[in-house]
């Protein structure tokens, strides 16, 4: 089994799981580097980690179009089922639902997460997927944090995380040198750095970012262009 991973650019991702595509906070249409418009995205469930602009500004949109299921904290639920969501699934911290290829664990993050109106948006998260026989972390926007050790654990089939995806922007999250104290603790078999040169203040240098990674011997570093994919086998 395989799974391919597309950066469509700043947090969003498209994660085709062999069972169905997933779409990971979709912001689209307002971001400068995204590859893709919102009115043209295909997927089968979308996952929203916390209810910041630049990770829900699409969702409504997506979900009511393709009528898929929204993953999401009870507070972006609701807040999904006021703009005509009718798919919404509420969560929280520690839950797992069935997704097409799979499953999908909310995890803890690190952060904050208001509407842009400056609404409640519940507590962030992150993603832990079981989807086409890989392990998957979605950090979502977070510091670094001790219980990466946790969520860094191999399952009791003994498999360990395949992947990772990071922010790497600094300022609103974690940057460059905490992600390898993050990576330390996750032991991932590969990293995709996120979150990162959407706009100048996030700006990083992902090629030194990637060397630091491997010369570390942390995990294999995988840097995309906005639409660029990886394949995992
Ligand atoms: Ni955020
Ligand atoms: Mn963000």
């Amino acid at each position: 089994m395989s799974v391919t991973l597309t950066w469509i650019g700043h947090a969003t991702w498209l994660i085709d799981t062999g069972g169905g595509v997933l779409l990971i906070d979709p912001f689209l249409d307002d971001c400068p580097t995204a590859s893709l418009k919102a009115k043209d995205v295909e997927c089968d469930a979308i996952l929203v980690t916390h209810a910041h602009a630049d990770h829900v500004a699409d969702a409504a949109a997506i979900a009511t179009r393709l009528k898929v299921p929204v993953l999401a904290n009870f507070e972006i639920a609701n807040w999904l089922g006021k703009h005509d969501v009718k798919t919404a699934q509420p969560m929280n911290y520690g839950g797992r639902l069935a997704v097409p290829g799979g499953t999908a664990k909310m995890e803890i993050a690190h952060h904050s997460s208001s509407f842009a109106d400056g609404a409640y948006g519940g507590n962030p998260g992150g993603w832990l997927l079981d989807v086409g026989g890989k392990r998957i972390y979605i950090a979502g926007d977070t510091s670094v944090f001790l219980d990466m050790e946790r969520i860094g654990r191999p399952d009791r089939a003994g498999r360990r995380l395949d992947v990772a995806i990071l922010p790497i922007g600094d300022i609103f999250t974690m940057g460059p040198d905490d992600s390898l104290e993050a990576l330390a603790m996750l032991k991932p078999k590969a990293v995709l750095p996120s979150h990162y040169n959407t706009w100048p203040p996030i700006a990083q240098d992902a090629a030194a970012w990637a060397g630091s990674v491997t010369a570390a011997g942390l995990a294999t570093p995988h840097v995309l262009e906005p639409g660029e994919s990886v394949t995992l086998e």
